[in-house]
């Protein structure tokens, strides 16, 4: 029998995306299926998906969902189009046919929030029970689904057919825990005894995260350092003291990327493919993605950087903007790709006025774009403060980009300093938060780059370098077989 696996999450590519969540929840359950599990997926139905009769059909209707003194009735679909596995979607219009995930660009946070994640949550016990289909594991992502983790422990699991089922929760990002008045307790369903110091109470609210944390058999993070870090009580966000409690049951592990849909030798988005024996497209990439983005003649034989990144304090982009003076007097041009804080948007399109010549500010999310800045350009940056995995460093390497991290989380598990290791490096690091460490990193990389054939070598290592998600789903095959025997 194969094992049965239920992906439950907010967000997977191709259906709708905010960050690396999407990638990992669309791409894991393939590399699983390609192994041989029996594996589907769940989410929210956005409007970014269309209702049309060719790829989805509705499976269930009027499914009533107790949410506090509230029954919402939900409609199950299933996706028809193509997928190596089935996928299935919980509509409920009312809470998900909004043109954004979770926050309005200018209220911020819906004010729903907690109950369009605790609807969805609780969809998971109907929607497997109208399957007839009860998974083995039920693989919860980030807060919107860890409330599943409290709901097995507290209800599902007196059903004898949820009886064995086992639960882990994949923490993306700790610094997300859905974090909502105590009032909204009342929303879950759940016993009083699940608002309690152990159980989803966090200083007097309610923590979906935590709920997570504490009621699920085992609990995973997507980097094995990064699992390290949310120990300590700078990465832990609150949460380490339970997570240290809970360290017998954590494990991390290292993302893999989608390697089909990230390959500079068929991208469908890019103008010239390549890949590490002919690099020769890689030119004329550079050469289109500079041309389009509006670059002046003069500058572009100058090395490229380019961050895509949502623009949060997370991610280290004040660092940029910091360094930004003394990057154009290294005569590097830069283009920045991403959407976030509106502050950090401002600043970005004052630096690109300031030296309108070499840096260029694109405020969107435009996946396409993605793609050609991956291709086209030199190097990579990826100044985080913190980043549980990080994935846009792997598909640099993989197009022969070269990054340069802050040493930290998943980055400094994926990234091999080429100043520490000349033989083996495939990027570049920095060891401080500051801006005199970026520039270190930044200095050392454009040395190299100056040395073309030194530089090619850099890029070769970095293109052979294994990302797929083999190794990362045979090592998730063997947690879900422990939890079962365990
Ligand atoms: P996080 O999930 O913290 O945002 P990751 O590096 O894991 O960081 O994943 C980010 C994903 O989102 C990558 O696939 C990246 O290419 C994509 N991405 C981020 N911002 C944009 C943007 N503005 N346009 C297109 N893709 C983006
Ligand atoms: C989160 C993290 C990022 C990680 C992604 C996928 O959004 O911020 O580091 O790569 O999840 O696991």
């Amino acid at each position: 029998m194969p094992l049965k696996i239920l992906f439950c999450a907010s967000e997977a590519t191709p259906f709708a995306k905010t960050g690396g969540l999407a990638d990992v929840a669309a791409s894991l359950p393939e590399a699983l299926s390609a192994q041989g599990c029996d594996v589907r997926l769940f989410l929210p139905l956005y409007p970014s998906v269309e209702r049309n009769t060719q790829t989805i059909k509705v499976v269930a209707e009027w499914i009533p969902i107790p949410v506090g003194v509230h029954t919402y009735h939900v409609h199950f679909w299933q996706w028809l189009g193509p997928s190596s596995y089935p996928v299935y979607f919980m509509e409920k219009d009312e809470f998900f046919h909004r043109p954004h995930l979770y926050v309005h660009p200018l209220r911020g946070d819906y004010e729903d929030n907690a109950e369009r994640f605790i609807t969805f949550s609780r969809s998971i016990y109907a929607l497997c029970k109208h399957l007839d289909w009860i998974p083995d594991i039920l693989h919860l992502h980030d807060w919107q689904a860890a409330c599943g983790a409290a709901y097995q422990h507290f209800h599902w699991r007196y059903d004898a057919a949820f009886s064995r089922v086992r639960t882990l929760l994949t923490i993306h990002n700790l610094a997300h825990q859905g974090l909502f008045p105590e009032a909204y307790f009342g929303l879950t369903g759940l016993p009083s005894q699940a608002y309690s110091i152990e159980g989803m109470e966090f200083f007097g609210q309610c923590n979906f995260l935590k709920a997570g944390i504490a009621y699920s058999d085992r609990i995973s993070t997507v980097s094995p350092r990064y699992a390290r870090e949310i120990l300590e009580p700078k990465q832990g966000f609150g949460l380490d003291g339970l997570l240290r409690r809970r360290q017998d049951a954590l494990i991390g592990i290292l993302n893999g990327i989608d390697t089909t849909r990230w390959n500079p030798s068929q991208d469908p988005h890019i103008p010239a493919f390549f890949d590490a024996e002919n690099l020769s497209g890689k030119g004329v990439c550079k050469e289109k993605v500079l041309k389009a983005l509006g670059f002046p003649e003069a500058v572009r034989q100058s090395p490229l950087c380019v961050v895509v990144s949502r623009l949060v304090h997370q991610k280290g982009i004040d660092l940029i903007l910091d360094a930004l003076d003394d990057m154009m007097e290294l005569s590097v041009c830069l283009a920045v790709l991403g959407t976030g804080d509106p502050h950090l948007e401002r600043l970005l399109l004052q630096a690109q006025s300031r030296h309108s010549d070499r840096v260029r500010v694109v405020l969107a999310f435009d996946e396409a774009l993605a793609h050609r800045l991956e291709a086209g350009a030199d190097i990579f940056l990826m100044p985080s403060r913190y980043e549980p995995c990080g994935l846009n460093q792997m598909y640099s390497m993989r197009y022969g980009t070269i990054p340069i991290v802050a040493a930290t989380g998943g980055l400094d598990d994926s990234v091999e300093d080429a100043v520490q290791n000349p033989e083996k490096g495939n990027g570049f690091k920095f060891y401080e938060h500051t801006k005199e460490a970026f520039l270190g990193a930044l200095k050392a990389a454009l040395e190299a780059y100056r040395d073309s054939e030194k530089w090619r070598r850099l890029q070769q290592r970095a293109m052979r370098e294994d990302f797929s998600w083999d190794r990362a789903a045979r090592t998730y095959i063997a947690l879900y077989e422990a939890m079962l025997v365990g």
